[in-house]
């Protein structure tokens, strides 16, 4: 079993503090902080580039930098995001023309990879591709905004993709990323995933600490 892991979605930070913001939560037990890139093309908003990412390394944060890219095409801001610091690169498969290419080369610059399946995304995206993949990223909502209701089917889908890796003996992270809250962290960990993407149930909240605490709490068995 994979230790639980909770990144919070730096999408729902102050960035007018950023730096301040990342080391809020990695004081109050958070250990990898979740890049939320949009590119008004592949989904209908716009965050940050890899600039923001070589900031937060220049101002000493040292912890894992989990950079999901909801971009189209991937291979350009897979380079700049490896060379600005990032830890893990995921992408959408369907928003790279060649899957394997584009996961090489995540590879080829030293960076853990990971597919990201949308909710109606078929597992048969990720397939061909589970034995290089170091996480699969389930989208619990659709992306491009911060602070949606999370999707009760990904349930169903977290378990599906959990039993496909076993199937493959391939032990990948599962992180879920969108809607997910202190309510409803267990049941998603009940379904295989144990990696957790957080945006406004942390950063929306009055004292972070509590609920980075509350969250964790639900995770121990
Ligand atoms: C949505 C992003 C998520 C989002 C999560 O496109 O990928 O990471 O910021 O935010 P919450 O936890 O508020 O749903
Ligand atoms: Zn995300």
């Amino acid at each position: 079993h994979n230790k639980p892991i909770i990144a919070p979605s730096i999408l729902s930070a102050d960035f007018a503090k950023l730096g301040d913001e990342v080391n809020e939560v990695l004081a109050g037990g958070c250990q990898w902080v979740h890049f939320d890139v949009m590119d008004n093309h592949y989904v209908p908003n716009l965050t940050f580039g890899s600039m923001i990412c070589s900031a937060l390394r220049d101002h000493g944060i040292t912890a894992p930098i989990d950079v999901h890219l909801m971009v189209e095409p991937v291979d350009n801001m897979i380079e700049q995001f490896a060379k600005a610091g990032a830890t893990s690169i995921s992408f959408h498969p369907e928003a790279s023309k060649h899957i394997n290419r584009s996961i090489n080369l995540v590879k080829e610059l030293g960076c853990q990879v990971g597919l990201v399946l949308n909710p109606a995304t078929s597992l048969s995206l990720i397939e061909e591709s589970i034995q290089e993949l170091d996480m699969v990223l389930i989208m619990s909502v659709n992306p491009g905004f911060g602070g949606q209701a999370f999707i009760p089917s990904t349930l169903d889908k977290i378990k599906r993709v959990r039993a496909m890796a076993l199937k493959h003996n391939k032990n990948i992270r599962i992180s879920v990323d969108g809607g997910v809250n202190q309510q409803n962290i267990k049941s998603i960990a009940d379904a295989g995933a144990d990696t957790f993407v957080m945006g406004s149930a942390i950063f929306n909240q009055e004292d972070r600490k509590l609920a980075i605490e509350q969250a964790f709490a639900q995770l121990v068995t």
